[in-house]
């Protein structure tokens, strides 16, 4: 296979500022999305630091520094205010407990995690994957539409498969879709009131209603089949939530509650789809703007599962669309910032840092910093090809955190996003449309702000 030049295509994203915006600029923009607040030093310092009313934040980007805070989870734990923010939506779960909670709570949802085996799920990603094929249609001529809806549909029905051992409809779907995009918009208005000091203005109360309505898509699958085994020993699936009812708390050897399986599950199907919609949305983007590198990736897919369909070796082999992974998930991190609380006095970079100050690592920044990568904005998944894109791979690259705190489903994830698009190249020709600029905004995740449209040709055969 002939390899094209490197596509030099440079994506989208908000033109940083000259300087340091106004406290009163800073408010309006950060009120949108968190990207659009910075500046082009924020691109290359080593550390920036923001002094807001009551909250000092440091934002530390040199690589010694991210490590240590990535590795100490005990001496900077979760933030409170990202706990208060997500825990309408999943509670104190894995995600945002600290200390032995965490440490508890991740020794009883560990054995579920087996049900995320690589080899175990790619059946049903596959499964999922055709039915995305079939929901788009293969007949009739190029069509244009909104990816980003049907990328959320993809991620939570593979999720609700895994987690429940049933599809997820079209009607959950869209609820799911709606509701989140809802939750984020009034968790990040929230969020930056506070952060400002002021009272939250009754976002808190909007958000939680939108957490409700998206637990009441699968409240009744927990419930139902709760009530059937603790009650009547019956074991419907053998899934994740099955494993959750057989969890227990390693020192009481008590099992979760209804709550806390709704909290766990809650976790694990938002943690599960929100960030892989994301990641899929922004390849099928990237994709669709380098049709050489489309081809070549459609000619990985088609040579390695053209005879034997998707197979474990298939997956392996497919160097290009895991490095097309790999680069969106660097260009474009679903979770773009990752707060975290100071608990002792520290010094980094000579700069006092006092219990209660804010510590953000950036998948963002440190992914988009010259100093740790070469064209840091341009979209060219070969870079991992060479040596130092790999040394950086394992340096400067954290879309999923790093640590003790490490996604637990980092493998899961780049699969499932894998195996959609690999999919999605087999059977159609992607291409944006003329003009179309997809503007990301960063919430709780980094999203498109107003979806993104695809061109998509059926391939045919
Ligand atoms: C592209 C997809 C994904 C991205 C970018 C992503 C990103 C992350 C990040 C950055 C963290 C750590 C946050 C921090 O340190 O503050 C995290 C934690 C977590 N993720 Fe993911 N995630 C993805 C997919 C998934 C999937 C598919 C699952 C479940 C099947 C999952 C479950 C979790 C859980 C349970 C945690 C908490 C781990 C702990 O603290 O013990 N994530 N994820």
């Amino acid at each position: 296979m002939s390899k094209p030049a490197a596509c030099p295509f440079v994506p989208p994203f908000p033109a940083p500022h000259k300087t340091r915006s106004s406290f009163l600029a800073r408010f309006v923009r950060s009120w949108m999305s968190w990207i659009h607040g910075l500046f082009e030093n924020s691109y290359t310092m080593l550390m920036g630091e923001i002094r807001m009313p009551g909250l000092h934040i440091f934002i530390p980007n040199e690589l010694p520094l991210v490590e240590r805070v990535m590795n100490e989870a005990k001496a900077f734990p979760k933030h409170a205010m990202m706990v208060e923010v997500l825990e309408p939506a999943i509670g104190i779960s894995t995600f945002t407990a600290n200390g032995e909670d965490w440490e508890q709570q991740r020794a009883m949802i560990n054995p579920a995690f087996q049900h995320t085996a690589l080899a175990k799920t790619l059946p049903l990603m596959c499964d999922a994957a055709r039915a995305l094929i079939e929901r788009i249609g293969t007949d009739g001529g190029e069509r244009v539409i909104d990816i980003d809806p049907l990328m959320t549909h993809v991620a939570a029905d593979i999720i609700f498969r895994t987690l429940f051992s049933v599809p997820l409809d079209a009607a959950g779907s869209a609820v799911i879709h709606r509701r989140f995009n809802r939750f984020q918009r009034f968790a990040q208005s929230g969020a930056v009131f506070r952060l400002y000091g002021l009272p939250t203005f009754g976002y808190k109360g909007r958000s939680e209603r939108e957490a409700r309505g998206i637990h009441e898509v699968f409240a009744g699958i927990v419930q139902d089949r709760y009530r059937r085994f603790h009650g009547a020993g019956e074991v419907v699936h053998r899934d994740i939530l099955q494993s959750l009812f057989e969890a227990r708390h390693p020192v009481s050897g008590a099992p979760f509650t209804v709550r806390q399986v709704m909290e766990q599950v809650s976790l694990i199907f938002l943690a599960g789809h929100e960030t892989s919609a994301s990641l899929m949305s922004w390849a099928t983007y990237l994709l669709a703007e380098c049709g050489a590198l489309q081809q070549r990736m459609r000619d990985e897919v088609v040579h390695l599962t053209g005879e034997r369909g998707f197979t474990m070796d298939a997956l392996k082999a497919m160097t290009l669309t895991r490095n097309v992974v790999r680069e969106t998930l660097r260009l474009y991190p679903p979770v773009a910032f990752l707060p975290r609380d100071t608990v002792c006095p520290v010094t980094m970079r000579g700069k006092p840092i006092a219990p209660g100050d804010m510590l953000v690592i950036s998948p963002w920044l440190v992914q988009r910093n010259a100093r740790n990568w070469r064209d840091p904005h341009a979209f060219d998944p070969d870079r991992f090809e060479e040596p130092d894109g790999q040394e950086m791979l394992k340096k400067a690259w954290l879309p999923f955190g790093k640590g003790p705190r490490l996604c637990i489903g980092a493998g899961f994830a780049q699969q499932e996003a894998m195996v959609v698009l690999a999919h999605l190249v087999r059977h159609f020709c992607l291409a944006s449309p003329a003009g179309d600029k997809p503007e990301p905004v960063s919430r709780l995740t980094l999203r498109p702000r107003n979806g993104i449209r695809i061109a998509l040709k059926p391939i045919g055969g």
